[in-house]
């Protein structure tokens, strides 16, 4: 997540093209007064939430760079720090995610040169590794690794004639992939080189140091002064003072952008995990992207800029988004069909890209992503926009791919999501989708403006009621340690009930490790409640008013069968909810077209408490990264 100050970034970063497929491990580099290996460490701390499986730092130390890596978490490098006395004040770190070769210590980075006078970090794919790995070979270079990047160590010391920013631009040019990395090189102990193509990299500038990250929070706590990497650019780092160049060797300026949130927005502040701090923040951030697009009762959407003709002429949206943020678009469905009465289909990223949609410049094709560097939710981008597209996205972090492609776009201000379970930018892209909605209805005149204010003014009714939720939380609590050691749980709405049940699902999958399937509730007699037993799970949202009898005959039907169930409905229906299932979770009365942005934080709170009750890693649940960056 790069996370810059929104205001500058909106008007720097929009309109601008690239092609990027990017690697999520965590590059931290530093030069300056201080010794770098303290700054690497903590820095790569905060990168964790990336993902990774082995970690490694390269440091000057008396004349001659020191590498030390470890297999698995960062505490193993700690371990083998202690009794090595790095006092260089260069150093580069990373975490390293495997793709090319298995976690270990061979294969982590940094990786050094033939001579050991080259160490580099990278993130990326190296595609065309295997040509530049056998050119090498018949130059008599020995590779130790089964890395790609290794080849980029050995390239650069091929292409070194004495100044390190040629022989990085050189070796860049023969490289075909991604990457973001960092060079340093005995020959230059008061300097390091950073580059990038299709991976983030910042540059942080500080007071006789400077570093570079993956991520703004790797370093924030150092300096808030931060310089924007564009792809293909090579930056030269020493400790008073910072070149960006072009790929031609050109010095480029560059705008220093400072960032004023607060770090402890991506710290835990106290709370046990990242997951239960952010759900705490759902009712502001709700707040944060509702609040600036509504003036005066009315909708003020600037960076949609999709006029009242356009909407008329769209015949189809497709809404494109992968894990969570396709759950969000299944619910803009139903709000968009409802109220603006224009078909919308729903695609997983990862299928539409590769299904050679029909799309036209009839269609609006809406694309949602936490990151905005999902590499299949950026190529479904790209293909509904060569394909003549409309393209609106809902993004959360600023800057990022997805946003920086999208002729409309709408920000979610959830703020960084620093655990792998989404949950506040869920609701915040529920927020922004479902002023979509009002906006798509009321440019094509579907909806009136009484109508739309009586809709603005129940999505402003939002924010208090999940905090409601979030103060009862404890009646959540209680049914989680009673039940988390459930081996299946079935989620069951109906409707837009249907439509949250699969993201109350996927997060229980995801932290809990507990099977789990979302049904619609109608569905349910056509083969599901075979698995209905004694002592089954079953969540259920009744949410939705006039489908709210048939839905209490599911409850009565699992129940019949054994079930056990937990229902979340509006206060209003509580009474008659508790006549069929075992615990009520009650949430504030509210539009039935807006309650899963409500209805969804119980089921958070499910997913979370039971994880904690099983002693699982809430904030790193294993096998996953929280940016899916590669297929
Ligand atoms: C949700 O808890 C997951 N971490 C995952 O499904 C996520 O929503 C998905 O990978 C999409 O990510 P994005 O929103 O950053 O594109």
């Amino acid at each position: 997540m790069i996370f810059f100050q929104p205001r500058f970034v909106l008007e720097e970063m929009n309109g601008k093209k690239i092609e990027r497929s990017i690697i999520m491990c965590g590059i931290v580099g530093y030069i300056g007064k201080n010794k770098a290996v303290p700054v690497l460490i903590e820095g790569l701390k905060k990168l964790e939430y990336r993902g990774y499986d082995s970690a490694g730092v390269a440091v000057f130390n008396g004349g001659k760079i020191e590498v030390i890596k470890s297999k698995g978490r960062l505490s193993n490098l700690e371990e083998k720090l202690i009794s090595i006395e790095l006092s260089g004040a260069v150093g580069i770190g990373h975490t390293r995610w495997a793709t090319h070769g298995e976690p270990n210590d061979i294969n982590s980075h940094p990786h050094i040169s033939h001579s050991g006078n080259i160490a580099i970090v990278h993130n990326g794919i190296i595609e065309n590794y295997i040509q530049l790995k056998e050119f090498l070979q018949t130059k008599g270079y020995e590779f130790k690794s089964e890395t790609d990047t290794e080849v980029i160590a050995h390239l650069v010391e091929y292409n070194y004639k004495g100044n390190l920013v040629k022989a990085v631009i050189n070796t860049l040019n023969d490289l075909e992939g991604s990457y973001a990395l960092g060079v340093i090189c005995t020959d230059c102990p008061e300097q390091f080189v950073a580059a990038r193509k299709d991976s983030p990299l910042i540059v942080g500038l500080g007071e006789n140091e400077n570093y570079i990250a993956s991520d703004i929070p790797a370093i924030l706590e150092h300096t808030r002064e931060i310089l924007i990497l564009e792809d293909k650019e090579v930056v030269l780092l020493q400790k008073d003072s910072v070149y960006i160049y072009d790929m031609l060797g050109q010095r480029v300026d560059r705008e220093v952008f400072h960032v004023d949130w607060d770090a402890t927005a991506a710290e835990k502040s106290g709370y046990e995990h990242f997951m239960m701090k952010e759900m705490c923040e759902e009712p502001k951030v709700i707040k944060d992207t509702i609040s600036p697009r509504i003036k005066d009762g009315m909708l003020v959407l600037d960076s949609v800029k999709l006029t009242a003709e356009d909407v008329a002429g769209i015949e189809k949206i497709y809404i494109v988004a992968c894990g969570t943020a396709y759950h969000a678009g299944v619910v803009a469905k139903y709000a968009i069909e409802r109220l603006a009465r224009i078909p919308v289909e729903v695609d997983v990223a990862s299928e539409f890209r590769y299904r050679d949609p029909i799309v036209s410049e009839k269609n609006l094709t809406i694309i949602i992503s936490q990151s905005g560097e999902t590499l299949d939710t950026l190529m479904a981008l790209r293909e509904a926009k060569k394909k003549g597209s409309k393209i609106l996205s809902i993004v959360n972090v600023v800057g990022s791919s997805i946003a920086r492609e999208s002729q409309n776009l709408l920000y979610t201000w959830a703020g960084p999501e620093i655990a792998v379970a989404s949950t506040k930018a869920y609701n915040t892209q529920l927020a922004a989708l479902y002023l979509v909605a009002f906006d798509l209805a009321y440019k094509k005149g579907t909806i009136s403006e009484t109508d739309l204010k009586r809709l603005i003014n129940e999505l402003n009714s939002i924010p208090d009621s999940v905090k409601q939720v979030l103060d009862a939380k404890e009646e959540v609590q209680r049914f989680a340690a009673e039940h988390y050691n459930a081996k299946s749980v079935f989620f069951l709405g109906r409707g837009l009930d249907y439509a949250l049940s699969m993201e109350g699902s996927l997060k229980l999958k995801e932290i809990s490790y507990i099977h789990s399937e979302a049904y619609a509730g109608g569905e349910l007699k056509h083969g599901t409640i075979a698995l209905i037993e004694q002592g089954t799970l079953i969540i259920c949202p009744l949410t939705q008013d006039f489908l709210f009898d048939k839905m209490v005959s599911n409850i009565r039907e699992v129940k019949a069968r054994g079930a056990v169930v937990m229902a979340i409905t509006p206060k209003k229906h509580v009474t008659e909810v508790q006549k069929v299932a075992d615990v009520v979770v009650p949430i504030p009365d509210i539009d039935p077209l807006l309650a899963p942005a409500v209805a969804v934080t119980p089921m958070q709170l499910f997913a979370y408490y039971v994880s904690v009750q099983k002693g699982n890693d809430v904030d790193k649940p294993r096998n996953l990264a929280k940016s899916v960056t590669v297929e």
